[in-house]
């Protein structure tokens, strides 16, 4: 056979880089875990190895559950969805102190008769809750929310204690409602309530999909290769003992994502079946998403931790941003704006709307808002 000299040292170069890959692979494999080392150990296990089955395996319980999770309800709406047209079923997690959220979040964009009427879409608005943590003012808040609820008719509470340990009970709480008393809506989606959601763009959204029949449909701002935080001291930390692999399979942020009614069944389903003490809640939903073989769609429009750059040109396309409390009716008004949608019309303003994303989203100081592709969507 020939070879020639130069694909023989191309070849030698590669099986060099090979080995020293795997030889430092292994070095830091046994390195204590800092920042570094677990991101560089979570994504050679993302990109490398990426398989899941044995987190599978080990979480899996001897028996499945079938509902025996579900803690009761105190405050329920079995008939909230009866209508057959729903096309988006929307859970905002909320703690019971929150009534200022809540209160904004019903004049703005969780605002059913607004989407109804300016939209021609039906949501479904619900906010989920435990009991208030604080024994003190447990009567009191409760008293408050009971009122509330007969004002507005849209809290759905159980009873567990609202803590932020125990998330992943509230998302169970999210996907035995959906599945028990709205399989039909057609889309899913989950919130916090510090966040704002441009409806109008995302109805437009969503009902394009609707069109397209879409299956196994999950979307939000994707985390991969996320490793799982070993620091004691870290609100996020989660032992080996709970979950002993240097990542997580891939996942979209809290803030808020949104699923098909498929895909809603097949999380609950093996919801029931998965040791669900990670109470870390867009983790685990990703475990049990992957279980099912369903992987998550990155938008570059949805935000994760951060908030987007307030600007018009940036209103025409977004869909959600995170950290938004009070200024929120603000940005809203701003927003929804008949104007927007006419920035970006036209060669010279939609030149200009390019420019303005560029600078605003493509700095190289790291910010934690869209990322710099967006400008170019
Ligand atoms: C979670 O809720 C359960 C049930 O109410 C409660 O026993 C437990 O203490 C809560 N956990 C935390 C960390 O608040
Ligand atoms: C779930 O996992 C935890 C460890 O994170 C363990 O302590 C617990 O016993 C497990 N629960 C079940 C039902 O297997
Ligand atoms: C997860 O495990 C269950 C049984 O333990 C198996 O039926 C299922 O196919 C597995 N899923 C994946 C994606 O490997």
């Amino acid at each position: 056979m020939f070879v020639s000299g130069r694909r023989v040292k191309k070849w030698q170069f590669v099986q060099l880089f090979a080995t020293c890959f795997l030889v430092s692979l292994m070095c830091f494999w046994g390195l204590e875990d800092n920042y570094i080392v677990s991101y560089m150990k979570s994504y050679s296990y993302r990109y490398l190895i990426n398989s899941y089955d044995f987190v599978n395996d080990s979480l899996t319980l001897k028996r499945s559950l079938h509902g025996a999770t579900s803690f009761q309800y105190l405050i329920n709406h079995k008939e909230k969805c009866q209508a057959q047209d729903v096309l988006l079923l929307l859970f905002v997690k909320t703690a019971p102190e929150n009534y200022g959220r809540r209160s904004a979040i019903r004049k703005t964009w969780g605002n059913e008769k607004y989407v109804r009427s300016q939209l021609n879409a039906n949501i479904k608005t619900l906010f989920a809750l435990g009991t208030p943590s604080d024994p003190l003012k447990r009567e009191e808040l409760q008293r408050d929310l009971d009122w509330e609820n007969q004002m507005y008719n849209d809290l759905i509470q159980q009873d567990f204690v609202d803590s932020f340990y125990n998330l992943t009970i509230k998302l169970l709480l999210q996907f035995n409602w959906a599945n028990t008393f709205c399989p039909h809506a057609r889309f899913l989606m989950t919130a916090d309530d510090d966040i704002f959601i441009h409806m109008p763009n995302l109805i437009e959204y969503l009902r394009d999909l609707e069109q397209t029949g879409v299956q196994d449909f999950w979307i939000g701002r994707v985390h991969r290769g996320a490793p799982p935080v070993r620091d004691k001291s870290s609100k996020y930390y989660v032992s080996y003992e709970m979950y002993q692999w240097p990542a997580y399979p891939d996942y979209t942020a809290g803030a808020a994502y949104v699923i098909s009614n498929d895909v809603a069944a097949k999380v609950y389903t093996a919801s029931q079946t998965l040791n669900s003490s990670l109470y870390i809640d867009d983790v685990f939903m990703g475990l049990c998403a992957n279980k099912m073989g369903i992987v998550p769609q990155d938008h570059v429009f949805f935000s994760g931790e951060g908030k987007t750059p307030y600007h018009p040109c940036i209103y025409d396309k977004m869909m959600t941003s995170h950290g938004h409390v009070q200024d929120l009716q603000d940005l809203w008004e701003d927003a929804t704006d008949p104007k927007v949608k006419t920035i970006s019309k036209g060669f010279f303003r939609q030149i200009y709307c390019r420019l303005v994303k560029i600078a605003l989203l493509c700095r190289v100081i790291y910010k934690d808002t869209y990322p710099c592709r967006a400008a170019f969507a």
